[in-house]
């Protein structure tokens, strides 16, 4: 899809999502805030559901929570505007409750359409409900800083999961600050071990698999794409993660026009 085949297409679904009336969350939104960012990017943030000023600004990310995500990015030499920011529900839960099963079920496939779209090669979640979405049954203490292969059914069809404490978490703990800051520097070699399987996936025939990894298989529908690779990727040793944080300033998200010229919005770095 172009650039602008994609921002109309996730313009349609905010429009949808600025009227929908789904869940009971309808009924005290100030505004509902579907996410923006960069059509082309190839790093989706997904938090849990808009706070306070989300809600009065139907924009993601814009109190207190938002500016870390962005002092986060920062460190990477990305603005907000490079990447895509959305969250699990699209209007903000009464005093900043958890979303309800029901709540997070309907509103599910905006989500999943925006990552049709999108089609990610990363999707860094925030928090314990993204993780819940990309991440099952891990919890958060022990899959932050680390990545899974994405199922294909949340919308990416072939991307890595990435995990982070939510920033409103780190607000609350120093500890919790520290670690995510570490965390967030091994983004960059997370999404080059994601491009570097997006490229098997499409270079590649599947290997002659071995009973391990048909019990495996038996669970992925039969045209799902290939996520064959280990459930757990390690991350890069220290080393790697330097070199690949090096690198990947001047290679991330130079997402490229129909033409093939650098956008410029995103060659900012
Ligand atoms: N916290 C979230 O999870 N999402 C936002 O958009 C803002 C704060
Ligand atoms: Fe609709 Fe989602 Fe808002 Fe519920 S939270 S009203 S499903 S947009």
């Amino acid at each position: 899809m172009i650039e602008l085949d994609r921002g109309a297409a996730l313009e349609a679904i905010a429009v949808e999502v600025r009227a929908c009336t789904n869940c009971r969350l309808h009924e005290t939104r100030t505004l509902a805030v579907p996410g923006e960012g960069s059509p082309e990017t190839e790093v989706v943030f997904v938090g849990e559901g808009p706070g306070y000023n989300e809600d009065r600004q139907g924009r993601p990310f814009v109190g207190r929570a938002g500016a870390l995500l962005e002092r986060f990015l920062m460190t990477l030499g990305w603005q907000r505007e490079d990447v895509f920011i959305t969250n699990i529900v699209k209007c903000r839960p009464p005093d900043n409750r958890d979303p309800e099963p029901d709540e997070v079920a309907a509103c599910a496939p905006y989500l999943r359409r925006q990552l049709e779209i999108l089609d990610p090669a990363l999707v860094v979640t925030l928090g314990r409900h993204s993780l819940g979405r990309f991440m099952p049954g891990e919890r958060i203490s022990g899959a932050h800083g680390t990545v899974r292969p994405v199922d294909p059914t949340t919308g990416a069809a072939n991307a890595l999961a990435f995990a982070l404490y939510h920033p409103a978490a780190a607000l609350r703990a120093p500890e919790i600050e520290r670690t995510s800051y570490q965390d967030v520097a091994r983004i960059p070699a997370a999404l080059l071990q994601a491009r570097a399987r997006r490229e098997a996936a499409t270079t590649t025939a599947p290997a002659p698999s071995s009973a391990a990894e048909d019990v495996v298989t038996a669970a992925i529908p039969a045209d799902a794409p290939d996520i064959r690779d280990l459930p757990e990727v390690p991350v890069a040793p220290d080393a790697a993660i330097d070199a690949a944080i090096d690198a990947a300033p001047h290679l991330a998200l130079l997402a490229t026009s129909e033409a093939g010229a650098a956008d410029d919005q995103l060659t900012l770095f």
